[in-house]
């Protein structure tokens, strides 16, 4: 017979026993929650409504009653009608696609879309593998993350830089990938070496003292790992072919160190700034399950009940003393009257919708041109990326035509597991967007099997694409505004016309990300709040 395990039978009661005589009570209750017998204080946790340790910096202060109607259940939509909800004011949100989110838009197996070149798509990944389509990373300054706080969806790291993901660069001549962590090894190497040498000749006598030449000297040595010639040698920086383990096996470090001029030749350090901007700079998060968890938390804390989806605007007109908003729903026109709107939809769409807010907002808005961006979600049947290369997470970085390609930040060690073989912008992202699915995963794949060898082809389960120029009620990823939001021509965006208020990232100096629809939502309501309170 088997022996039972550690934990069951008569050998479980006994050690239970012991604990609690040991422990006491509260001990014995633990270790029960541990074993799965009794709830523990995280399980009772769970069932009680989330409460926030600390809610976001944001309130509306003093109650209002009046009546908005908020067009297009984006992030910017959605958090001005939960805004306005906490300080008591009646919001209807109409959103035109079948779920809120906009371009917050996590894919998962039985989502389908239908592009506007026609192109069906149903998505059959397996359970808990996702895609998010749109935003997919946090950085730790932006509003967004206080707004998961608040809201309570839990959040993970999202790697944005690993040293053991690869570069690419093809056109350069490279016929093989190289680490991240060579490439910077070999190029802060050089540059390093350049600059020690020629400060030791002399060349920064007009710029730095003899002392803080030597400070700078010493700092070089230490940052490309210089010899006492100041020469790059390489080093264990680079990486190796065989690991240092146990006595016996020190490592074998990674073959001959290149040239200067094949370090440069490669362009590979044109990647390296990427991880030092404001808004890439590691540690970046992404919410446990998909990006969607903010707009379904945002949906759900607004009230279903107030946010009718497949709703169309199809008019806004300000009457003076109030406002219309005309909209289709399954086949039908309806209209709600409000006080005030708030038009959150993309400026490119909303420039589409027929209003009386005169020139200057159709200009404005005229101004404002849409963007390309696409992704492929590619679902493979092992996590070969971990088993053969050692890749958790992080970006390979391409001068390929599907520019850069991600490694997911969740599921290690699963069983499956799914990429990006693509996320490019721009013609690239055109020219896969005029393409079949078939012929998007063809192509994407034949370029990743030139990075990771035939497994990327071999161990693929299936595939999605999705591209923003050609998704309905969209048709953007971001947008260009020439001149900035600030500019006057925006004016009458940046300000209500008549009872009209406009909110969207392309409203804020952080387009492309949420951080700008949340903080451009906050402004529209902040100021529609006080002409009331003013009213
Ligand atoms: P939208 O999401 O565009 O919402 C507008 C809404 O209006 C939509 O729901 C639309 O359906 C609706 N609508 C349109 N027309 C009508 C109509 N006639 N009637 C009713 N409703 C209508 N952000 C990050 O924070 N991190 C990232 O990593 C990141 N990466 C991104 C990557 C990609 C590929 C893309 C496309 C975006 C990314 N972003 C990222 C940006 C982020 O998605 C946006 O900043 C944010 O979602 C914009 O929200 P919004 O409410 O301003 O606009
Ligand atoms: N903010 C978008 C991204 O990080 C463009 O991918």
């Amino acid at each position: 017979m088997a022996q039972p395990q550690a934990g069951t039978g008569t050998s479980r009661r006994a050690f239970l026993r012991n604990v609690g005589l040991t422990g006491g009570a509260g001990a014995m209750f633990a270790t029960m929650g541990a074993l799965g017998l009794a709830p523990t204080a995280q399980a009772a946790q769970r069932e009680q409504p989330f409460r926030a340790p600390q809610s976001g910096d944001f309130t509306l202060s003093g109650r209002g009653a009046a009546k908005v109607v908020i067009v297009g259940g984006g992030i910017a939509g959605l958090a001005a009608a939960y805004e306005l909800g906490k300080a008591g004011y009646d919001c209807t949100v109409l959103e035109a696609r079948d779920r809120t989110g906009g371009r917050n838009f996590t894919v998962r197996g039985g989502d389908s879309t239908t592009d506007l070149n026609g192109n069906k798509q149903t998505a059959r990944f397996s359970d808990g593998e996702y895609m998010n389509a749109g935003p997919a990373r946090l950085p730790q300054w932006m509003v967004t993350l206080d707004y998961c706080r608040e809201l309570g969806v839990p959040v993970e790291v999202f790697t944005n830089t690993n040293a053991d993901a690869y570069i690419f660069n093809e056109s350069a001549g490279m016929t093989k990938p190289m680490r991240y962590r060579t490439a910077k090894a070999d190029v802060y190497g050089y540059v390093s070496e350049f600059l020690a040498k020629a400060t030791d000749k002399g060349a920064l006598d007009a710029q730095l003292t003899t002392a803080d030449q030597e400070r700078l000297i010493e700092f070089l040595k230490d940052f490309g790992e210089l010899g006492d010639k100041l020469d790059y040698e390489g080093g264990p920086r680079r990486g190796y072919t065989t690991v240092p383990a146990a006595a016996g096996t020190p490592g074998v470090l990674l073959g001959d160190v290149p040239s200067a001029s094949e370090v440069f030749a490669t362009g590979v350090g044109r990647y390296f700034s990427f991880e030092f901007e404001f808004d890439q700079a590691m540690l970046m998060f992404q919410p446990v399950g998909g990006m969607d968890r903010i707009p379904k938390a945002l949906t759900k804390a607004i009230g279903e009940h107030r946010v009718r989806t497949g709703a169309a605007v199809t008019k806004i007109t300000d009457r003076g003393d109030g406002v219309t908003v005309t909209y289709t729903q399954g086949g039908r026109t309806h209209t709600v009257d409000a006080d005030y709107c708030i038009a959150a939809t993309p400026p490119n769409i909303l420039a589409k919708v027929p209003h009386n807010l005169g020139s200057g907002v159709q200009s404005a808005l005229e101004a404002i041109t849409p963007q390309s961006a696409g992704k492929i979600g590619l679902e493979y049947k092992s996590r070969w990326w971990e088993l053969d290369h050692h890749i958790y997470g992080g970006i390979t970085e391409t001068d390929l035509d599907v520019s850069h390609i991600w490694h997911p930040s969740y599921g290690y060690h699963g069983e499956r597991g799914l990429m990006i073989g693509y996320y490019n912008y721009d013609e690239d992202a055109d020219s896969y967007a005029a393409l079949t699915p078939k012929e998007r995963e063809k192509r994407a794949v034949a370029a990743g099997v030139k990075i990771y060898g035939e497994k990327y082809r071999t161990e693929l389960a299936s595939s999605f694409s999705h591209h923003w120029r050609q998704t309905p009620y969209l048709e953007a990823a971001w947008h260009d505004t020439p001149d900035g939001p600030d500019h006057p021509r925006y004016k009458p965006l940046n300000e209500p016309t008549g009872r009209v208020y406009f909110a969207g990232d392309w409203l804020s100096y952080t387009d492309a990300w949420q951080h700008g629809a949340f903080m451009s939502a906050r402004k529209a309501v902040t100021a529609l709040h006080a002409r009331v309170l003013a009213s």
